[in-house]
């Protein structure tokens, strides 16, 4: 979550007047450089790049949000990827979009309770257009997903019922409606997951043949192979290349005999599986090859173009453990059935990971001090914990990477200041060739930005990069956070206790604040807010070393708060102007949790003023239970609630136990679909406040899970986020 700004324009209308915060003369000038909460969310929000496999063309999704239509509109943006003179093209597909060849793009679209799919030709003879779609096939279904083509086999998922059979989908599913109960009957636990329940429908995967006929028009031959039929294996995570598959199962959890009412519709149960990978040739559905050995963490596993290698990441502490901090990269030898991993010291979780075209680098993107950047390290052949690496990116939020044919990397990055764009690295011909024989291989090549999507929008905006800063926490650490200055602020004011300032806490524990574009909790919306705000990553939080990380195991209530106070303590001794007397602090889920603390231990000595939960974390030891994660839970309490040293852990870090000590005006707002932290972690301190007589809202969301996605529903977050903190602290 992250947050945003000119909503005061609004809050004349409400029923306490909020009057903005920023102190200086209003002038038209000042109109058009606000960049208000509209501005923000109607900002469109680029997805990630994709390139054909010639590299000379990608295409990135984007959605566009307007309150006047009420409409979230879709489209792709397809540009030429060369940086001397990029073309680009939007067109409105509102579908998922995937390549077929170098010229053609496919386009699936639902269409009633089908999928249909189009392909769509592109021409480029004097400038990029693109032909009239062909419609190629229906879909049996509607929710066929996660389309992968390559050399004439379409791969996707889709949700089956326990036949396997995607054609009689659309029979079960009229069964299941009619089936003349709601009841749900569980026999395995989670029962729900993120905003859902486990439903009699499950993820497998399918093949198709897709070829183009001597005319140019393209052909899905009607038999569609569940790849996963009779291996109990429940996946909707795979990587395609040629004629083979390598996939990751979801671990047991099947939603097992549902309804006692009509039992004929689960036959046959699946059987508990655990969270694996394996390969399987398409032309042998059900024959899998088991490649992981039980550690595995639930990751993406990729294969090689040369079909000899797979690489995944792995938690070498635990199988299951959802906050997982550190991880290693596991390379499996198909030919010689062996496995070297390399890099448990500090690689936190890679976000994107792929083989170089020619299978000799592995480039992947993990957190590395408050930035997400690219890395590049040669496919190891023998483990090692701290494998030289090579830095490829050093500032913003890499969200995706994809080798491309000569030396090229396409990159997409977000920062502080910009949501995606599109990169293309290039000169790593020459990285791959040192990297295999250079004792110290270096990065000599040039990033050069293709598309602009967010400049005009956001070119007279003057949005804040953020200020990075580094202090002494808890055991003598150092630990970095983000300062971001109020719209208005200027270097060398002299005014003293001239703002206030907004302390806001991430989430995970074991995640950070790096910079990135976030269109939920943005610092620039409490900049234009005229809030200083705080962003650090204390004791816990990713990309500073497994070390670091793993402090606050059996810790949630100690070391953090440590850091905390002391970087909020050096942020206003360096900055006179923030006003001590008009603090406040704001976080999500485990932010949240912080609140919640904070309010039960004055003697951290913070003096907020006002403060807003979101889905926090009330009650530990509850929540344990109720939540669709507990291993975070039985992992960070050092056992499972009822274990002496689990209940010690709990007794020790849980908000539940010092309420006695609230006295700190509160909102708290949650989300009714929020199945991590239950809608009864947002109730339970409400009704204590309450009780307590200490000034409190509650702003429930019933349609929002964790986070808050409706475009309406987000600019009445800010509205009552902003509204509170005025309330108390504004002027
Ligand atoms: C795409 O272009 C690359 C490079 O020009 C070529 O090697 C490849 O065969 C092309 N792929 C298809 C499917 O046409
Ligand atoms: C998506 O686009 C198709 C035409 O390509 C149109 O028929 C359909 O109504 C659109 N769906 C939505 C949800 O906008
Ligand atoms: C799959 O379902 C369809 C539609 O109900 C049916 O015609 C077909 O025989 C089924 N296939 C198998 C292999 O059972
Ligand atoms: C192209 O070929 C396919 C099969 O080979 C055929 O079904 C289709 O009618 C042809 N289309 C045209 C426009 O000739």
């Amino acid at each position: 979550m992250r947050v945003s700004s000119a909503w005061w324009l609004f809050s004349l209308a409400a029923s306490h007047v909020v009057v903005g915060v920023s102190q200086h003369a209003f002038t038209l000038e000042d109109d058009k450089s606000r960049f208000t909460l509209e501005n923000f969310i109607e900002l469109p929000r680029p997805g990630v790049g994709v390139a054909n496999a010639a590299g000379d063309l990608a295409f990135i999704p984007v959605t566009e949000y307007s309150f006047r239509q009420r409409s979230n509109a879709k489209s792709i943006v397809l540009t030429t990827l060369d940086a001397t003179g990029p073309e680009s093209l939007s067109l409105e597909l509102n579908g998922t979009v995937f390549w077929l060849d170098n010229r053609t793009l496919a386009h699936a679209v639902v269409e009633g309770d089908v999928l249909e799919l189009f392909a769509l030709k592109i021409n480029q003879i004097d400038t990029l257009s693109v032909k009239s779609p062909q419609l190629i096939a229906k879909f049996p279904t509607a929710t066929a997903s996660k389309f992968q083509y390559s050399n004439g086999h379409l791969v996707f998922a889709d949700l089956v019922y326990p036949d396997g059979n995607i054609s009689a989908v659309r029979d079960h599913d009229a069964a299941w409606a009619n089936r003349g109960t709601t009841a749900m009957v569980f026999n395995d636990a989670p029962v729900r997951l993120w905003d859902a329940w486990k439903g009699p429908k499950s993820y497998s995967i399918f093949c198709a043949e897709l070829v183009q006929s001597q005319n140019g028009t393209w052909i899905l031959s009607e038999q569609f192979d569940n790849l996963l039929q009779g291996t109990g294996h429940v996946s909707n995570n795979f990587h395609l290349v040629e004629d083979h598959i390598v996939y990751t199962t979801e671990p047991q959890k099947q939603f097992d005999r549902t309804s006692q009412a009509s039992p004929q519709l689960f036959p046959s149960a699946h059987k508990k599986t655990d969270c694996q990978i394996y390969a399987i040739d398409l032309a042998s559905p059900g024959h899998s090859k088991l490649l992981s050995d039980g550690r595995h963490d639930g990751a993406s596993a990729l294969l090689n173009n040369q079909l000899t290698k797979v690489a995944w990441t792995e938690n070498p502490n635990s199988a299951t453990h959802e906050g997982n901090a550190i991880c290693t990269i596991v390379v499996y030898d198909l030919k010689k059935d062996s496995r070297v991993a390399v890099g448990a010291d500090w690689i936190p979780r890679p976000g994107s990971l792929k083989f170089s075209l020619d299978g000799e680098t592995l480039y992947f993107t993990a957190e590395h001090h408050g930035k997400v950047k690219v890395f590049a390290l040669p496919v190891p052949d023998t483990s090692s914990p701290a494998p030289d690496l090579v830095t490829l990116t050093h500032s913003g939020a890499v969200a995706a990477i994809q080798p491309l044919p000569n030396g090229h990397l396409l990159i997409t990055k977000s920062s502080y200041t910009s949501p995606n764009d599109v990169f293309v690295i290039s000169g790593l011909d020459t990285l791959e060739r040192d990297l295999k024989s250079h004792p110290t291989p270096e990065f000599r090549g040039k990033i050069d930005q293709i598309t602009y999507l967010s400049q005009a929008a956001l070119k007279d905006k003057s949005l804040d990069g953020g200020e990075e800063f580094w202090f002494t926490g808890a055991l003598g650490r150092r630990v970095q956070g983000w300062l971001f200055k109020p719209r208005g602020w200027s270097a060398g004011e002299s005014a003293v206790h001239h703002w206030p300032v907004a302390m806001v806490i991430h989430g995970g524990p074991q995640n950070s604040f790096s910079d990135e574009w976030s269109t939920r909790w943005n610092p620039n919306m409490l900049s234009q807010e005229g809030y200083f705000s705080i962003w650090m990553n204390p004791t816990g939080s990713t990309g500073f070393g497994a070390d670091f990380a793993a402090g606050i195991v059996g810790d949630w209530g100690g070391k953090p708060f440590v850091d905390m106070k002391a970087g909020f303590d050096f942020v206003l001794s360096k900055y006179p102007e923030i006003d001590p007397e008009r603090a406040v602090s704001l976080g999500a889920s485990y932010g949240g949790y912080s609140i919640n603390w904070i309010q039960g231990h004055p003697e951290f000595g913070f003096n907020f003023k006002a403060l807003v939960c979101h889905d926090g974390i009330f009650d530990t030891a509850a929540l344990s239970l109720t939540t669709d994660i507990p291993n975070l839970f039985n992992h960070d309490f050092d056992g499972v609630a009822w274990s002496d040293k689990g209940a010690e852990g709990h007794r020790k870090n849980n908000p539940a136990g010092f309420v006695s000590k609230w006295s700190t005006p509160m909102l708290i707002i949650h989300g009714s679909r929020d199945f991590r932290i239950p809608e009864s972690e947002g109730l339970a301190p409400f009704q204590a406040l309450q009780q307590l007589g200490v000034p409190s809202r509650l702003v429930i969301f019933p349609d929002e899970n964790h986070w808050v996605l409706g475009h309406e529903n987000s600019l009445e977050w800010h509205k009552q986020v902003f509204g509170w903190l005025n309330e108390w602290v504004g002027q």
